[in-house]
């Protein structure tokens, strides 16, 4: 069958033969899946250049979920394959039977797991990394990042967890138009000291894809003792942002990062009924992915497209 791996970190993935797994005894906590459609997401890239702290050890198996049918039942279903070694791009994968999720025969496999990962930040940063006794019932949530896949993803989810209005901040205002926004920032790029948060400052609750220099801005610019939740996602912004202690201490804010070790992969089986059933039944505005095949994944790679992939193996 084949299988996508990195044989050294900083060597690009190549799609290689290996041979057919075993069948597995019944009472096995293991199950095999055959893979339908996987996601090339920002995670995958990071994992597979050496470069996000979940990968470790070689070879490593490229793809971290995927939608498959379970062998040999035939059963629809997500699955996450974010061990250590990876990976979900293969024509079959192997997987604790904790790690599946079973679908409805009506789901796009492409979309749920196109998706799946984009729509993971937000559903568990706003599900287990905020205290929803301190939030109001009709929330505001500002996503910081919002034309990200993962933050047009984020406008739907905040709306499921009772988000009564939702702002979103970006570098074009345009590309916000039709996001279904009931608010826009748009960031200064090449000064965030500049960026005009008038329209963000009612938030209760932040969903952050980019941090860098858009996060110091936005805490400076906080009103002090309005209390909010700051859920960091994503550094396409830059790694490290410069928070200086007195502008902490003059603000209510209460900061939290969401991703695995923040949360558990228990917590991650719990919510993923709710959250891959929230795509499988169209609650999550679908999205346009080029669908490409893993022989394909050297030009997939080098894609500077802007389109987002996923593979059909
Ligand atoms: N913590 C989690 O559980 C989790 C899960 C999924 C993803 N993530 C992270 O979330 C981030 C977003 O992932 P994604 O896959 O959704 O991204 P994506 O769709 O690939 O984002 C691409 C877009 O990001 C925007 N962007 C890039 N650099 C920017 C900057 N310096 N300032 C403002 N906007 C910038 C650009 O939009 P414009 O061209 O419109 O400016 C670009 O089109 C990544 O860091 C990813 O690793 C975290």
């Amino acid at each position: 069958m084949k299988q996508v791996q990195v044989k050294a970190w900083g060597e690009k993935p190549e799609c290689v033969g290996v041979p057919d797994p075993e069948p597995l005894p019944a009472d096995s906590p293991l199950i095999q899946v055959r893979v339908l459609a996987a996601g090339l997401h920002q995670i995958v890239r990071a994992r597979a250049s050496g470069t996000h702290y979940s990968a470790q050890g070689l070879p490593h198996i490229v793809g971290t979920d995927g939608v498959g049918t379970t062998v040999p039942e035939g059963k629809l279903v997500y699955f996450s394959a974010m061990t250590p070694t990876g990976g979900s791009f293969a024509d079959v994968v192997t997987v604790p039977k904790t790690a599946i999720t079973e679908l409805p025969s009506s789901a796009d496999p492409v979309q749920v797991a196109g998706l799946g990962n984009p729509v993971l930040a937000s559903w568990m940063g706003l599900a287990t990394r905020v205290e929803h006794k301190l939030v109001p019932e009709a929330f505001t949530c500002l996503i910081i990042g919002a034309t990200t896949l993962s933050g047009k993803a984020a406008i739907s989810v905040a709306r499921e967890f009772g988000a009564a209005k939702v702002i979103g901040a970006a570098r074009s205002v345009s590309k916000m138009e039709g996001l279904r926004l009931d608010g826009t920032v748009e960031l200064n790029d090449a000064d965030a000291t500049k960026t005009n948060w008038a329209a963000a400052l009612s938030a209760d609750v932040v969903l952050d894809f980019l941090w860098g220099p858009q996060a110091a801005s936005f805490v400076e610019a906080l009103k002090p003792g309005k209390t909010v939740q700051y859920v960091q996602l994503g550094t396409l912004g830059g790694r490290e942002t410069p928070f200086p202690g007195d502008v902490l201490r003059g603000k209510d804010l209460i900061l939290r990062g969401s991703g695995p070790g923040a949360w558990s992969f228990p917590q991650l089986a719990q919510e993923s009924p709710k959250m891959i059933g929230a795509i499988a039944t169209g609650k999550i505005q679908p999205y346009k992915f080029k669908e490409m095949r893993l022989d394909d994944i050297e030009s997939a790679w080098q894609d500077k497209s802007g389109e987002r992939i996923v593979f059909r193996p």
